[in-house]
């Protein structure tokens, strides 16, 4: 009797979430692809209650919420915290972390230890990776582990400084054909899906044509089998400078600065709080309340006399 090997099962998703195999059969219906990142629990609750169809735990958060001016400082247990957070929050997007950088170049086993870390530790469904060449072996023993990865091409900001800073991708036919070289590998070491950021339209529509997985673009033009923004972007929460490829969809960032200046202004004038925002209590335990401390007020001065 030969034994076949077993294909590692993947992980299984917790009740109502969407199952991972859906994403394909949207890319064969041509159904677009909702993604959008979060970094806490509310942030998860919301994007759920909209309908993505995937959240991304982006290592973006290095910049958007803890105020690095790269994505390189992010840490393992940075991306744990933030991940378990949205986890609690949203039921039914896969939710998909992102592994910071220097949690899986070093090795194989490394690598793989860290994406259990994100599945036990932080409930994800799947974890993203950066980049292809030494990746491709990390993918391929991640995914033999039973978790799925989701690969990233094109600007990939942990290698900003190699790629000469973020700026498009694939430009030029050889790097396109690179690029594309690259998508395929990344299907065959066993993606379920790949992130082309800042890439030329065309260059990511005939990736998206040959891929059997479905695409996600950033920058990408419009013929990818799904789309991500980051969460910060799309609010009009981000202060710093925005790429080319950002719509922004409110002004959320404002709204904040005009509320917490109504509040400051409110404290200052001693218009808040207002009655409606105080406890009562009984007013013949107020009256017993109001006897004692005035007594006890009276003995503390008495003491402070015969002290002096
Ligand atoms: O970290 C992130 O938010 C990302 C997206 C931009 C794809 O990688």
């Amino acid at each position: 009797m030969s034994i076949r090997p077993q294909k590692p099962a993947p992980a299984t998703p917790a009740p109502g979430r969407l199952p991972i195999t859906e994403l394909a059969e949207m890319k064969a219906r041509r159904q677009p692809i909702v993604m959008v990142t979060a970094y806490d629990a509310p942030g998860g609750r919301l994007a759920d209650s909209a309908g993505a169809d995937l959240i991304l735990v982006g290592d973006s958060a290095a910049m958007t919420v803890l105020g690095y001016d790269s994505t390189v400082p992010a840490t393992m247990e940075e991306m744990l915290i933030l991940t378990r957070a949205v986890t609690r929050g949203a039921s039914r997007p896969l939710v998909v972390a992102d592994m910071p950088f220097g949690s899986f170049q070093v090795s194989d086993e490394d690598a793989t230890r860290n994406a259990i870390r994100f599945v036990k530790e932080a409930g994800a469904d799947a974890v993203k990776l950066e980049g292809a060449g030494p990746t491709l072996d990390r993918v391929k023993s991640i995914v033999g582990a039973g978790i799925p990865v989701m690969g990233h091409l094109g600007l990939t900001p942990q290698s900003a400084t190699k790629l000469g800073g973020f700026k498009a991708q694939g430009r030029s036919a050889e790097a396109a054909l690179a690029l594309l070289a690259d998508a395929r590998a990344l299907e065959a070491a066993g993606c379920f899906s790949l992130v082309l950021e800042a890439v030329p339209a065309p260059v990511a529509k005939r990736i998206s044509e040959q891929l059997q997985i479905p695409t996600i673009g950033i920058g990408a033009g419009a013929d990818t089998d799904g789309q991500v923004l980051v969460w910060h972007d799309i609010l009009g929460l981000y202060e710093g400078r925005v790429a080319r490829f950002v719509k922004r969809y409110a002004d959320i960032g404002q709204d904040i600065r005009t509320a917490l200046e109504a509040y400051a202004d409110d404290v200052r004038e001693r218009r808040f709080p207002e009655e409606q925002h105080t406890y009562a209590m009984p007013e013949e335990e107020l009256a017993v309340f109001e006897r004692a401390a005035g007594a006890s007020e009276h003995e503390r001065e008495q003491g402070n006399d015969r002290r002096n």
